[in-house]
């Protein structure tokens, strides 16, 4: 199904699962496959089960919370652009900010600390990478997995001002959730916080550098301009791509057509953001554009419940940084960029930028 009206129909009707445990679920690798009953994620789970897990983790994603943190990622962002301007000129604007801001931000909600970047980084995109092989995956998977439950007895023992600890400390200690079930919440957490605002960040950038004209939007606002803009960004790039994946668990009739139950679903929300009926001339970027029913975060019940901070990010990023390096400018050719296409996600793993 490819129409918006139609994913937002099935993405939250009762008939249709995400639970991968259900047969006829739509994998979109052998590996999870083949590993698919090792742990379930937040996005793979349906029901009550679902709703107590997401629940639990809600706390700091709420606007409100979330709106708190703006001067702290305010600051991250101009110290990385301060770092920018005084280091090497041209920089890897992935290595350099769009990869660190996410990074950083996410440590500090979760309680992770950030010191130990170059090892949960490098696992993170061993396992949302393409072409990676899957015992290379799954040595990274145990890394993080260990990593985080050494973490997660040290704030039992000593509990900070953080979700990790907030968790062992209300949610492991009272029983509410087994010590692999925190772990695979974290885990989840951890990298759905990186690599998904990290690529926003630099394709983001790519795209404005491709069309100038757009960068004055940003320029002359900090307001509701830039919220917007960030929208259509999310819209025009939807960068988390392989599409929602489901499964029928009753016959549906939806647009001429009979789903049967068992049958897998696959909504490419990539082409629900290009529907014309919706975002009139979609396949043009227009930071302009009311775009603010496009789907890269999702829709229904399993809507990301990082969004607030995503894009809080984004637009502290994007109201900042041509505003002061008005002559960033790309330090290659786009068709030499090492895009990644196939993994979970669609970004870009080196982008010379020079000023
Ligand atoms: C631009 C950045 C991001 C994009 C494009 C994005 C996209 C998505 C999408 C499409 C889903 C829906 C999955 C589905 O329905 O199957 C999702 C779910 C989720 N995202 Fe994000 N995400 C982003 C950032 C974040 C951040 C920063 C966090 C915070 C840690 C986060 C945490 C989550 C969680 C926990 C879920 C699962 C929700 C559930 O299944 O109930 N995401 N995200």
């Amino acid at each position: 199904m490819t129409r918006h009206a139609e994913q937002c129909a099935l993405l939250s009707d009762r008939r249709v699962s995400a639970d991968w445990m259900q047969p006829g679920y739509p994998f979109h690798s052998q590996f999870l496959q083949d590993h698919h009953e090792e742990g379930q994620f937040l996005t793979a789970m349906e029901g009550p089960e679902h709703l107590r897990l997401r629940r639990m983790i809600a706390r700091p994603f709420t606007p409100r919370k979330v709106e708190q943190l703006r001067p702290t990622v305010r600051q991250v962002v101009d110290d990385h652009i301060d770092a920018l301007l005084a280091g090497p000129n041209p920089a890897d604007f992935v290595a350099d900010f769009a990869l660190p801001i996410p990074s950083i931000t996410i440590c500090h909600v979760l309680g992770v600390p950030y010191e130990d970047h170059d090892f949960f980084q490098h696992a993170i995109r061993t396992m949302t990478g393409s072409d990676v092989p899957d015992d290379a995956v799954n040595k990274s998977q145990g890394e993080l997995y260990h990593y985080l439950a050494k973490l997660i007895g040290r704030k039992l023992a000593a509990p900070e001002d953080d979700l990790l600890s907030q968790l062992a400390t209300e949610r492991l200690a009272t029983g509410q959730l087994n010590r692999h079930q925190l772990v695979m919440l974290v885990l989840f957490l951890l990298v759905s916080g990186h690599e998904t605002t990290a690529s926003m960040i630099a394709l983001g950038t790519l795209a404005l550098l491709q069309h100038p004209d757009q960068i004055t939007v940003l320029k002359n606002s900090d307001g509701p301009e830039v919220a917007a803009a960030v929208d259509e960004l999310l819209r025009y790039l939807t960068t988390v791509q392989p599409g929602r994946r489901r499964v029928a668990v009753a016959d549906i009739e939806i647009g001429g057509q009979v789903i049967r139950a068992g049958e897998g679903l696959i909504l490419p929300e990539e082409i629900g953001n290009r529907d014309e009926s919706v975002f009139p001339g979609a396949g043009e970027l227009d930071l302009r554009r009311d775009a603010s029913q496009q789907l890269a975060f999702g829709f229904g019940v399993h809507k990301c419940t990082g969004q607030p901070l995503a894009r809080l990010e984004l637009q502290v990023v994007f109201a900042a940084l041509f505003r002061r390096i008005p002559t960033l400018a790309l330090a290659a050719d786009l068709g030499d960029l090492p895009f990644m296409d196939d993994g979970l996600g669609y970004g870009v793993k080196k982008m010379p930028v020079s000023w």
